[in-house]
């Protein structure tokens, strides 16, 4: 009798213990139930979010290939410096390309037994002074890299680097020395009917919608080397 008492006292609590567990089991069924469809909404929100995540870096860089095909800057083709051992002499200030020095001597000689003397302003110039005159000109002319990029290339991306420009002037006009005047010239006027039998042709023409019209500027493209430089250019252009 005594012991019946114990387990009375007994069984009471665990009654209680087995329905406490039974409401879990009914939930951890429904969970069991559910839980494929739960899995399926969770892996479609990270779907989601990982998706928005990897498209933000791919749009903008469809945007900047977009924009930067060619990877101009400010209008400018990117162009390597030419190796030393490349350059030659042909004035005391003005070095070339040697593979375009003998046509350029040759198309200054022809123009003269026309009465035309051109003269040579500037030929190659090194990455670093392109750097100068680009900074240094922009600042000294309060003028944003975008306005400077009119008229002059930043460093890297100037045809004179390879040796293949040069500009040209009129002897007898000296004024009209790397102005858009220098178009009204006799000097000019020859170079237009004659520089594409020397394997030069007018960089910077009217139409160039980066870089101002510069009637002084000219490009050797007589050699295979000299074209391959000037493929991106000429496909463009
Ligand atoms: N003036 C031309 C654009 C140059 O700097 O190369
Ligand atoms: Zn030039």
């Amino acid at each position: 009798m005594e012991q019946n008492k114990d387990l009375n006292q007994i069984d009471i609590p665990l009654a209680k213990r087995i329905y406490i567990n039974n409401s879990h089991s009914t939930l951890f069924k429904k969970l069991l139930i559910f839980s494929p469809f739960l899995l399926l909404l969770f892996s479609y929100a990270a779907l989601r979010l990982i998706k928005n995540i990897e498209q933000i870096p791919f749009i903008n860089l469809n945007f900047q290939a977009e924009k930067n095909q060619d990877n101009r800057i400010l209008g400018h083709l990117p162009y390597a410096e030419i190796p030393k051992e490349k350059l030659v002499l042909i004035e005391p200030n003005i070095e070339v390309h040697i593979d375009m020095r003998d046509s350029l001597l040759n198309m200054r000689k022809e123009a003269r037994k026309d009465g035309i003397y051109l003269v040579f302003l500037s030929g190659y110039r090194s990455i670093n002074l392109q750097k100068e005159i680009f900074y240094s000109l922009k600042s000294f002319r309060n003028q944003e890299a975008a306005e400077r990029a009119r008229v002059s290339a930043p460093p890297g991306y100037s045809e004179h680097s390879t040796g293949f420009a040069i500009d040209i002037g009129d002897a007898t006009q000296r004024e009209t020395d790397f102005e858009t005047e220098f178009q009204n010239t006799d000097a000019f006027n020859w170079l237009i009917k004659n520089a594409a039998k020397f394997h030069f042709k007018l960089s910077f023409t009217k139409d160039n919608k980066y870089i101002d019209y510069e009637p002084w500027h000219w490009r050797y493209e007589g050699s295979i080397e000299a074209l391959k430089v000037f493929e991106s250019s000429n496909r463009k252009s």
